[in-house]
């Protein structure tokens, strides 16, 4: 029997709800019949934003979107976005396919997303072949509501009264596609570039984002701050509030990476033992940054991680296509549960990408829509939004089929909401055994469980012929015992349950 303990009076760190944030980005399908089909398509539509998937992207409660990129943002000008759309610029997507870009989908759509999917809005400027002036503009235009130019030019637009924007990202992977840069120079450029990211509202300010780094890149953290970190004083704010980091999970490395769909017992593990490396990278960027920031003012921002596989065949390879299977499913799952046990550093997350790029949580084909598997773990842990995470503490032992690609066989994160109910989330690394966990809850007389449950073979999928093979379940196999509960999870499984 292993054993679990969940300690209802050891409160931890709040669960920013950001940590269910999204990624859109001008990428493949994922704006254009992703999200967006413009208003005379015949796929119903609300301002040209797609009703099904909208429908179902508010029932997992996104809390935050981040757009335009990714490595997009870097060679977006965001003016080629605005005004009637035959005069918008068309240019070349140079990362992404090589195809045209009409510019269609600008401002003005993205925040109409946002206001239809009642998210923030994470906006990522352009370092790499912008300017300071186009940055600041932005700002303005956006946010300014007196008169200004941009805000003149806003109005002309259509849009009298200003939006909000949560947080702003100045460049994208600048060490790489946004510019190629050195941690010293790009820290400089950070300085002067966020210097006109202005807070036009009174009491709310945009949070900034600096570009982290990729993967393990210890010496990019070490130099971001070395060169821009400012202590946040009374009349002084610090130059950053929070500063990113990009891991993605490829079985075979990045030059092969490796099937989405076509994969066997030891590559389900691999990608497992891969996905949990993102704890690793969590604990050595943060032990830098707490050199810095003990008092954990800065967050760690994690704009870009999940699956990235060899693109489906036959579709175009600058399109990064890929289905999802319960090993997503899996993937998900451990990695909401590190972000929410390192919630008092992580404050954002955001899965790459919403809809038919990477880790999608939605496909689509025409009119056709496909829920995924991560789409459903999204679902199961939405209750952790803003919740405070709880102490726990699982005994676990390493499984797998090879030496180098161990991994622990269960995983598990666990918070309290405003109510008082306890959510459990946990998954079953197996692909054989099923557990049975005695769960010690302290402090808490558990009246009543309800459970969810999503489980199938390593390689189902849903697909647009079979879109209901993954579903989400009642899960009831588990009892109250006099110290808590006793659950039965069975393999190859993410289980929510809430306890009352
Ligand atoms: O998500 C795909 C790409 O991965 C993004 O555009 C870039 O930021 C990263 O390299």
């Amino acid at each position: 029997m292993v054993k679990y303990v969940i300690n209802t009076t050891a409160k931890k760190s709040k669960i920013n709800k950001d940590i269910y944030g999204h990624f859109s980005e001008h990428l493949g399908r994922c704006i254009y019949e992703g999200l967006y089909v413009g208003e005379d398509s015949a796929i119903p539509n609300t301002n040209g934003m797609r009703n099904d998937v909208v429908k179902a992207l508010k029932e997992i409660k996104i809390p935050v979107l981040r757009w335009p990129g990714g490595c997009f943002a870097d060679e977006y000008h965001w003016m080629d976005g605005i005004g009637p759309k035959e005069n918008r610029k068309r240019m070349i997507n140079t990362h992404w396919g090589g195809v045209v870009e009409d510019n269609s989908f600008g401002t003005h759509e993205f925040m109409e997303l946002c206001r239809q999917l009642e998210c923030d809005a994470y906006i990522n400027g352009n370092v790499g072949s912008g300017t300071v002036r186009e940055m600041s503009e932005w700002v303005e235009y956006l946010t300014f509501e007196g008169v200004s130019p941009m805000a003149e030019l806003r109005k002309e637009n259509g849009h009298e009264e200003s939006w909000d924007v949560e947080y702003f990202g100045v460049g994208n992977e600048s060490w790489g596609c946004g510019g190629n840069m050195t941690p010293e120079y790009y820290g400089d450029q950070y300085r002067n570039y966020q210097t006109y990211v202005r807070d036009y509202k009174p009491g709310k300010r945009i949070k900034k984002i600096a570009c982290g780094a990729n993967v393990d890149d210890y010496e990019w953290t070490e130099g971001i701050l070395k060169t821009c970190f400012r202590h946040s004083l009374p009349f002084q704010h610090g130059f950053m509030d929070g500063l990113s980091l990009h891991y993605y999970t490829h079985p075979e490395g990045w030059e092969i990476k490796g099937s989405a769909t076509d994969f066997d017992e030891k590559v389900w593990y691999k990608t497992l033992n891969k996905t949990l490396y993102m704890e690793t990278l969590i604990n050595r960027h943060g032990a830098i940054m707490d050199k810095y920031d003990p008092e954990k003012n800065i967050a760690m921002i994690i704009d870009e991680w999940g699956t990235w596989f060899t693109c489906e065949p036959g579709t175009n390879p600058g399109f990064l296509y890929q289905q999802n299977t319960m090993r997503d499913a899996l993937v998900a799952g451990i990695n909401l549960n590190i972000f929410n046990k390192h919630s008092d550093r992580v404050r954002m997350a955001n899965i790459a990408q919403m809809v038919n790029v990477l880790q999608a949580v939605i496909l689509t084909e025409g009119e056709k829509m496909v829920l995924t598997p991560t789409y459903h773990v999204f679902n199961m842990y939405k209750h952790h939004q803003d919740a405070t995470l709880l102490d726990s503490f699982i005994e676990t032992k390493q499984i797998g089929l090879e030496e180098e690609y161990m991994v622990p066989n269960l995983n598990e994160s666990v918070s309290i909401d405003e109510e008082g109910t306890v959510h459990i989330t946990l998954s079953n690394l197996s692909l054989e055994e099923s557990y049975t966990i005695d769960t010690t809850i302290l402090d808490k007389k558990v009246t009543s469980l309800k459970g969810e449950i999503l489980m199938n073979d390593m390689k189902a999928m849903n697909t647009f012929e079979n879109p209901e093979t993954v579903q989400v379940k009642e899960f009831t196999d588990m009892d109250i015992t006099e110290t808590g509960i006793q659950i039965r999870i069975p393999a190859c499984s993410v289980v929510h349950i809430e306890v009352r």
